[in-house]
């Protein structure tokens, strides 16, 4: 049995993973180690059904050495510090990371595997050890859209995204949340009252909004009852870094021979933990709409086509309905007034599954 080192297990992602690790039964197949960046010494978790023995300390490379995978969720600047170090100390295990630090690096692949399966393959034939999660949204639209890119009939995607609390982090979400009661309770006795003024309502809720007394130290400013049109840096041509990974990324994961142009507006909205996005396609030429849906229906089991009819959209294809599971539905397909080749799509999906978690447990199970 593989020895695999398991790091920033206890966050978010990492937490997500394990779930599913348990539910899949993933440790079965393996050895687990399990490693802590504060808490070294103490007992290991024993949800593996495991003897676990205790935490070994994450930043001793004498430690990781011994280990033939190592899966992390621990962040960035935990991979920029330890990578470089444990590779300069020869080892030669697997690496997989949920943190962009590596993911575009030359000799680093993006794992999606219902996508790219073959990538992988291929790398790993040529040697390749570090195999990293790609960007949420960008994972997200590859399992809806995955299909109409193996038939080769994507010209360019514009994208509007509606990305969760969930993508920020942990923290994220518990201030959105925060946000959320405080502006309800600013006018909870008026919302009792079925004569209050709704516009009063309004005007309170808007003058608490702006009067910096919302916690917004994680978000910078109030997500509740608002939007954010900017999700992570600022790039010199006037991207988001956000939206520079949609194609970056996209194309990567795919290793197309020409770049497949994929750009638009990223955006943070009030959802907790499913991204939604919708896309204008231009295809590469005209295709009927029921061969499109099949197209996209039969391209991967997590995939759902979502008739393009009002009730069942709005049951089947938000974040309400979509949220703790591994459904990736794509819906609102039709052609727009642009054109035949114009094509438009809204998908959802969680944001920590399919967006962050899933892959890594499934590149494991790729390389047992
Ligand atoms: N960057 C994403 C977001 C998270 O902020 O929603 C995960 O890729």
């Amino acid at each position: 049995m593989r020895n695999v080192g398991f790091i920033g297990w206890r966050g978010m992602v990492g937490s997500v993973l394990m779930q599913r690790m348990i539910e899949e039964r993933d440790f079965d197949a393996i050895h687990p180690v399990f490693f802590t960046t504060s808490q070294h010494g103490q007992p290991a978790p024993a949800f593996t059904g495991k003897q676990g023995g205790t935490l070994q300390d994450a930043y001793d490379i004498d430690a990781l050495r011994a280990l033939d995978i190592i899966i992390t969720c621990q962040g960035g600047d935990y991979t920029n510090e330890i990578y470089p170090k444990l590779r300069e100390s020869g080892w030669n295990g697997y690496w997989i990371d949920a943190a962009s630090a590596l993911r575009m690096k030359d000799d680093a692949i993006i794992i999606l595997d219902p996508v790219n399966h073959q990538v992988i393959q291929e790398g790993l034939n040529k040697g390749i050890k570090a195999f990293v999660g790609g960007n949420c949204t960008v994972s997200l639209m590859l399992m809806s859209l995955g299909g109409l890119f193996a038939h080769n009939l994507v010209e360019w995607i514009s994208v509007a995204t509606y990305q969760a609390a969930s993508g920020g982090g942990a923290r994220h979400m518990r201030e959105l949340l925060t946000q959320m009661g405080m502006l309800n309770a600013a006018v909870v006795k008026e919302l009792q009252d079925p004569a209050s003024a709704i516009l009063d309502i309004e005007r309170k809720v808007t003058e608490l909004t702006r009067s910096g007394t919302l916690p917004t130290d994680n978000f910078g400013v109030p997500l509740a009852g608002s939007l954010i049109p900017w999700i992570d840096k600022q790039l010199e041509n006037g991207q988001s870094r956000e939206e520079w990974k949609g194609q970056a990324e996209t194309n990567k994961i795919l290793a197309t021979r020409e770049v497949i142009p994929v750009d638009g507006l990223c955006v943070r909205i009030g959802a907790l933990r499913c991204h939604s996005q919708a896309f204008t396609i231009k295809l590469k030429q005209d295709v009927p709409l029921p061969e499109i849906e099949q197209i996209l229906a039969s391209h991967n089991e997590w995939v759902k086509v979502v008739p393009n009819d009002r009730d069942v959209s709005m049951r089947e294809l938000t974040p309400a309905a979509v949220t703790g599971t591994l459904s990736t539905p794509v819906g609102r397909l039709r052609k727009l007034n642009m054109g035949p080749q114009y094509l438009s799509a809204f998908n959802v999906g969680d944001q920590l599954l399919w967006g962050a978690a899933e892959p890594l447990r499934r590149m494991l199970r790729v390389l047992l």
